[in-house]
Order: C-alpha cells, then structure tokens, then sequence
C-alpha cells in the first residue's frame, strides 16, 4: 500500500510532515551532506536576531537522568546581517522548504529582521520565536505577555505575506488564550511548543550543571506536556499546529498527528541520530500501513476521546 505522506497547509505543500526544530540542525549547513531530505517537510533555522548573539557562558548543554536535555545556549547566532551575507547561500533551498526563526528584543526587532529577509527569495515563511527561556528579552518575559505576541504577530505582518508560525512556550496554565490571541493577530500556525525551563545540579560539586544555572529542558519528557499543549490548543484555534516537544519515534508523531498537529518538528532527537527523520517516516508509514490508512494527513485532530 502506498501512503501518501504530503500535508497541504493554506499555500504551503510540505513532502512530509517531518520539520526540523529550530536551534537544533544550524542553518541547515551543519549537517551538510549526511542529509537526505527526502523525508523532510522542511528545516527551520537556528532563531536570527538583529545583531549577533554570544549566547550564554558555557556549559551550555547536559543530558538529565530522565532522558531529556538541558540547553542554555541563550539564542547565540550570527545576527541577520552575517546570516544574509554568508548563510543564505548554505540553506538546502530547493531540496526542502526552508523557514526562518527570528527572534527580537523588541516588537521592532521582530519587524526589521523580518523586513530584511523579505528580499531574499525562496524562504517558504518564518517562524517567530517568543518563548525561549534563555534570555529575558525574546525570552518568557515577551512569550508570558498576549498582547505583546499578538504585537510582535501583527506587526510582522504589516510587511510580510509570508507564511507566519508563532512558537509558544509550554508554561502557560492554559493555552487557548494565547493561542486564540496570536491567530486573531494575522499566525498562519502555531508551534507548540518550546523548552520548558529546568535544571540540573552536581551535589560532589554543589554548582548547577550549566553556565546560566536554568535552561530549555526537551527531549522525551518534555512529550506529554507538548502532546497536551497540542490537543488544548487544537480545540479552540482553526490554523495548522506545528508539534515541537520530544518525538524520537514514528509512534510519538503520529500521536501528535492524532492530537491535532499538522506538522511535527523534529529537535533533541538530531542530536544522537542525525538520520531519525527517514527513520521516524517509515516508522509512520509502517502505522498507516498497519491501520490501513492512505494519506498521513488524515490521522490529523482523529483522536476519540470519548
Ligand atoms: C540545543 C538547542 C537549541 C535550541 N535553540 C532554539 C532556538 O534558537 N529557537 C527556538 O525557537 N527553539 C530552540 N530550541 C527548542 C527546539 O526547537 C524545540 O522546540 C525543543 O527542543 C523541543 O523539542 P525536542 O524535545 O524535540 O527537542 C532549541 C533546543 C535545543 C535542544
């Protein structure tokens, strides 16, 4: 039986469902020829800010004893100047789709980076970052406030009409507010979600693990937060959700597919296995087979819950 694995959302047509979470395939170049993009919807970009980045003092990254990993890299980046000049050439541009992260102290740092990729052709759209916890700016600060998202949202699409996915953090109580607030504001997706904040610490040592002491906390145990996040945020809005929360197997994927997500952000996983994207999509199409299911996009929002 053949599966059809495309996903249609408004003007886009992805090839797979299968994204790459942002910060954790570079700009695409990192993983140069290793990479068969076959199974790939597409790759979102490390997030871009305006000016250049350092990050955070190292250690920045460590595992944690429940399986997951704790990132402080505090959005370090090149900043959309050197990003135009020397990495725009590097994006895998026409093997898969390609967004853009970006992310802003300011609702005018969101706009004026955004302005500037407007002239770079073949970006099939962005996705707008409010919800690192690294950082205080760009960071829970802006991602905790509605109105400031639904202002970054709409202020971002006074000058592009590209496609536009809004990234929420995973530490709202209740997420139909916020959702609701950034589709009313112009998002043609949302991601759901980013890191939650965590930490971990060296007793022998008595120091934290990491530079910055808290980071993003992702990888398998972040998935039932995302999954719930997901189907919380599906039942109130009506654009495409793209997944980002844990998926190390074609079995998570599709029970964010069934949870109401169009797409399905792969991240911490590429980190201990660079080749899980064709792995993970033969996994779902193996489900399907399995289920006698044609089309991948069909399994979307078909979770029964009663
Ligand atoms: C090392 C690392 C760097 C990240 N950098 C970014 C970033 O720059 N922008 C962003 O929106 N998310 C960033 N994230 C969050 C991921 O895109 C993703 O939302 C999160 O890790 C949850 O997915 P996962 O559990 O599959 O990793 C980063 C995650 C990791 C592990």
């Amino acid at each position: 039986m053949s599966v059809d694995t495309t996903i249609r959302m408004g003007s886009l047509n992805l090839r797979t469902p299968l994204l790459t979470g942002s910060g954790t395939f570079g700009y695409g170049d990192e993983f140069g020829s290793i990479i068969d993009y076959s199974s790939f919807g597409g790759i979102i970009t490390k997030s871009i800010s305006l000016k250049p980045r350092a990050g955070n003092p190292p250690p920045r990254i460590c595992e944690t004893q429940s399986g997951g990993i704790i990132n402080s890299i505090g959005l370090a980046n090149v900043g959309i100047y050197n990003f135009i000049e020397s990495k725009v050439d590097t994006l895998p541009m026409g093997k898969t789709e390609v967004f853009l992260s970006i992310v802003g102290d300011s609702v005018e740092e969101y706009v004026e980076v955004v302005e500037k990729l407007e002239d770079v052709s073949g970006i099939a759209g962005y996705e707008l970052n409010v919800s690192c916890p690294n950082v205080r700016r760009g960071g829970l600060d802006l991602g905790g406030d509605k109105e400031a998202i639904a202002a970054i949202m709409s202020s971002v699409r006074t000058v592009t009409g590209r496609f536009v996915s809004v990234k929420l953090t995973p530490h709202y109580p209740v997420i139909a507010p916020v959702a609701q607030a950034a589709v009313d504001a112009g998002a043609d997706a949302l991601t759901l979600t980013n890191t939650l904040v965590g930490m971990e610490v060296d007793v022998e040592r008595r120091k934290p693990l990491l530079g910055n002491v808290t980071g993003g906390y992702s990888g398998p145990p972040l998935k039932p937060v995302a999954l719930a996040k997901v189907w919380q945020a599906a039942q109130v809005v009506d654009v495409p959700i793209w997944a980002s929360g844990g998926m190390v197997n074609g079995i998570d994927c599709i029970e964010f597919l069934l949870a109401g997500a169009s797409a399905l952000q792969l991240g911490s996983v590429l980190f201990a296995d660079p080749y899980a994207p064709g792995r993970i999509l033969n996994e779902m199409i193996e489900y399907c087979e399995r289920h006698d299911v044609t089309r991948l996009s069909d399994l979307v929002g078909k979770l029964e819950t009663r």
